[in-house]
């Protein structure tokens, strides 16, 4: 375990975010448009957007770890849904409890805001995440269909 304090992302973590960020998407191999970007973290910030963010920071202040998320409604509940949308770990910070401490975080929100679940999607081939999510949730078996068909 490495001692990291789960906080909402605030304004002046913009430049750690993104190199989160950045690292996320070399993960994904994915390019985003600044302009979605500087869209997504003003949204984080904007109290009227269902979109959120929290940070892993050490002790000595470094960000080592995101998590987004989207309260959305549902026709099942009339509780709202959390989609947990992005979850990333620096690459040396890894297997050491911050990726489960970021998903905790979110169902810590989830308790606060009386939301129905927490959910979210993997890749079938990312084993290493599943390693984690099989410990922390359970596998609906949903499979993910998308239009655009030009969309990666
Ligand atoms: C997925 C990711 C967020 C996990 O973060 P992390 O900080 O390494 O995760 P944790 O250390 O909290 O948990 C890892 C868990 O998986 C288990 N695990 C991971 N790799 C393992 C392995 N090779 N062998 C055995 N167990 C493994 C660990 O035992 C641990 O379980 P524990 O909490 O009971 O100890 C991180 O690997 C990452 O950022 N990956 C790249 C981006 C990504 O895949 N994001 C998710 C997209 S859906």
């Amino acid at each position: 375990m490495v001692d990291v304090k789960i906080r909402p992302i605030v304004e002046s973590d913009k430049q750690s975010w993104l190199r989160l960020w950045e690292g996320y998407l070399v993960f994904y191999e994915a390019t985003l448009d600044d302009k979605v970007t500087e869209t997504t973290f003003s949204r984080f910030l904007d109290k009227n957007e269902p979109v959120y963010a929290a940070v892993a920071e050490t002790a000595d202040g470094e960000l080592i770890g995101m998590v987004t998320w989207v309260v959305h409604r549902s026709t099942w509940a009339i509780e709202d849904y959390i989609y947990l949308h992005d979850l990333f770990v620096s690459p040396e910070s890894r297997l050491k409890g911050v990726g489960r401490q970021l998903i905790e975080y979110v169902y810590g929100v989830g308790k606060e805001i009386n939301a129905d679940r927490v959910y979210w999607h993997t890749q079938v081939h990312n084993h290493r995440a599943q390693l984690l999510y099989t410990k922390v949730g359970w596998r609906d078996g949903f499979v993910v269909y998308q239009w655009p068909q030009s969309k990666p």
